[in-house]
């Protein structure tokens, strides 16, 4: 074999190992799951949405480690999660969203007692409660909110004018919001806010009011910015107020990945 043609067949085994592990929106990775008995312990702090997270996916929620939760940036994510044993669990399993850590490196996700029941068979899942942990497979999936816009939550810490802190809430499809900038009204003068923790954004800058607000967005293997269309806060905003953005996201950011699964579990 010439010098050439070798060439050519290494460029063509890179450009398999490139096309096997390309972009993909739904990488399945390999773990193990644990369960709470008590769901109170899924609403504590680390995400910090409180006694919220319980009525969040009908109590379908998750506790996941320090990979999952990645310092609170995977906060309001959701997965997809089934367990492996096929005579004890179904093929679809259960969706989840992530509300909490657990730094037990023991498991990647600890469900709440109903997410976990969940993944069972008809008639198992007191057996599969038994098992206490269990062998799983989970990917990613795109959060869906029917009755939603992606939605902030003021903060008990803020203080008009200038203090602002909000909380994320209602976040579809599957990103990660890596910025956000709040305006007053009509200005184009925007202030960046900065993650205080999990899905919690602040400045002690914030514009006097009516404020509007725009986020980026992790989407594909690029950002992209995502405009609140409307005013999201009034002038008089207040703290324990939920406002709706008046949008909803709905990319799906890629990850390099092999083997790659398109496909709904059903
Ligand atoms: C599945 O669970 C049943 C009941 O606990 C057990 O008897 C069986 O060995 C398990 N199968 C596998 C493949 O682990
Ligand atoms: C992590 O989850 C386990 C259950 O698997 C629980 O016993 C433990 O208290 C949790 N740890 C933390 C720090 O929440
Ligand atoms: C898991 O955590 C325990 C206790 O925190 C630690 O001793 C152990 O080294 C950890 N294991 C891994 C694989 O990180
Ligand atoms: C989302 O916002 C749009 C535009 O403001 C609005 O028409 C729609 O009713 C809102 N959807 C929900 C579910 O609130």
């Amino acid at each position: 074999m010439g010098g050439g043609s070798s060439d050519a067949f290494f460029a063509f085994l890179v450009f398999l190992a490139m096309s096997s592990a390309a972009a993909c929106d739904r990488c399945v990775h390999q773990s193990k799951a644990a369960y709470f008995s008590s769901s109170s312990a899924l609403s504590a702090g680390a995400c910090g949405y409180g006694s919220m997270a319980l009525g969040f996916d009908g109590g379908y929620v998750a506790a996941g480690s320090s990979a999952i939760h990645r310092g609170g940036v995977g906060c309001g994510a959701c997965f997809q999660i089934r367990c492996k044993n096929t005579s004890l669990c179904s093929t679809g399993g259960v969706k989840v969203i992530l509300t909490d850590l657990n730094k037990s490196n023991t498991t990647d996700f600890v469900l709440s007692g109903p997410a976990f029941a969940a993944m069972a068979r008809n008639g198992k899942a007191q057996e599969l409660k038994k098992l206490g942990i269990l062998d799983v497979e989970y990917k990613r999936i795109p959060c869906e909110y029917k009755n939603h816009n992606l939605s902030i939550r003021v903060e008990e810490n803020s203080k008009s004018p200038n203090y602002l802190a909000i909380k994320f809430m209602y976040q579809g499809g599957q990103t990660d919001i890596v910025a956000v900038d709040v305006a007053q009204v009509g200005s184009t003068n925007w202030r960046f806010m900065s993650r205080d923790y999990g899905p919690v954004w602040s400045t002690s800058r914030a514009p006097a009011g009516p404020l509007q607000l725009r986020v980026v967005v992790t989407g594909g293997y690029d950002g992209k910015w995502v405009w609140a269309p409307k005013p999201v806060l009034p002038a008089e905003w207040r703290t324990g107020s939920i406002y709706d953005m008046g949008v909803q996201i709905t990319d799906v950011a890629q990850e390099g990945c092999f083997p790659c699964d398109p496909q709904d579990w059903n």
